[in-house]
């Protein structure tokens, strides 16, 4: 799955391999079965809709896709050579953008947990010029395999809305990233009230309906749904980067709040 040529695992500072039988295990408590339980209910989607995914989301936002993670990548203050993490990676479209940016002698990481996301990532990196500087890699985003201060940002594109555990999430990308780097998050807003007419009638009844017949799945759109209706306002979102530590918070909204945009940077 993953592309030849790549550094050695050890190279990326990798400090364990994940199992997840055993992870259970040590977890106990009804709140982390909980958690797991919602966590693999999402993963199924996501497996189910991998093969149509880049499809609908071209499709859902009219190509605007594109310049949202190119200004993801900005923020995150990419240079030619950084290490950079991709979590919640899907199809690699964010990575590929990241590895443009961080160019011949950059490192990309991307997680995911989804099986079958991470094989179309690697299907789609198959022609792509840096694909010898990207790493794929199946991994929980609540439970990193990365050494502390590894990478110089992290971003997750569209991920956040579907973690079970936010903030363990948030608190991992934080420990992988070194201090000064930039944590960025793009996912969906809260559009304007008047936007809201329109929008909410789009997600819950047109995505499911075409989504349904590009994928065979309409029940996997009616979830991105009630995703994007219960997920974190932007607000409350940058609160939580603030209280996790992050300096220099912001947010922005584009696209009348459909999409918005958090950066931190890691003191
Ligand atoms: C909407 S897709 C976003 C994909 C990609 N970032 C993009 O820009 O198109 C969300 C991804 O989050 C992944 N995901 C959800 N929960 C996860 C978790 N706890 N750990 C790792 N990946 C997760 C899903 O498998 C899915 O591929």
């Amino acid at each position: 799955m993953y592309p030849e040529n790549y550094k050695k695992e050890e190279d990326l500072g990798i400090s364990r391999r994940l199992d997840y039988s055993k992870q259970f295990k040590k977890r106990r408590g009804i709140r982390i079965g909980m958690v797991m339980a919602k966590q693999n209910e999402i993963i199924s989607i996501f497996d189910s809709i991998a093969q149509g995914y880049d499809y609908m989301n071209s499709l859902m936002t009219i190509g605007l896709d594109k310049h949202w993670r190119r200004l993801a990548v900005k923020k995150a203050e990419v240079k030619r050579g950084s290490t950079c993490l991709d979590l919640c990676c899907g199809t690699s479209k964010l990575t590929r953008e990241l590895a443009r940016s961080a160019g011949p002698e950059g490192r990309v990481v991307g997680v995911d947990l989804s099986r079958e996301m991470l094989a179309k990532a690697a299907d789609n990196l198959r022609n792509f010029k840096f694909r010898a500087n990207i790493k794929l890699i199946r991994a929980d985003a609540a439970d990193l395999p990365f050494a502390d201060n590894f990478f110089d940002c992290a971003v997750i594109g569209w991920g956040l809305r579907n973690i079970a555990d936010i903030s363990s999430a948030l608190e991992e990308m934080i420990r992988v990233v070194k201090p000064g780097g930039k944590l960025v998050s793009i996912d969906m807003g809260k559009p304007h009230p008047v936007i809201m007419t329109v929008f909410r009638p789009y997600v819950r009844y047109f995505l499911p309906f075409v989504g349904g017949l590009v994928t065979n799945n309409s029940q996997a759109f009616k979830y991105f749904a009630s995703s994007i209706e219960t997920f974190l306002s932007p607000k409350e979102l940058s609160g939580l980067f603030q209280g996790l530590g992050l300096i220099e918070v912001r947010y922005r909204n584009y696209a009348a709040g459909i999409i918005s945009l958090i950066e931190g940077r890691k003191p």
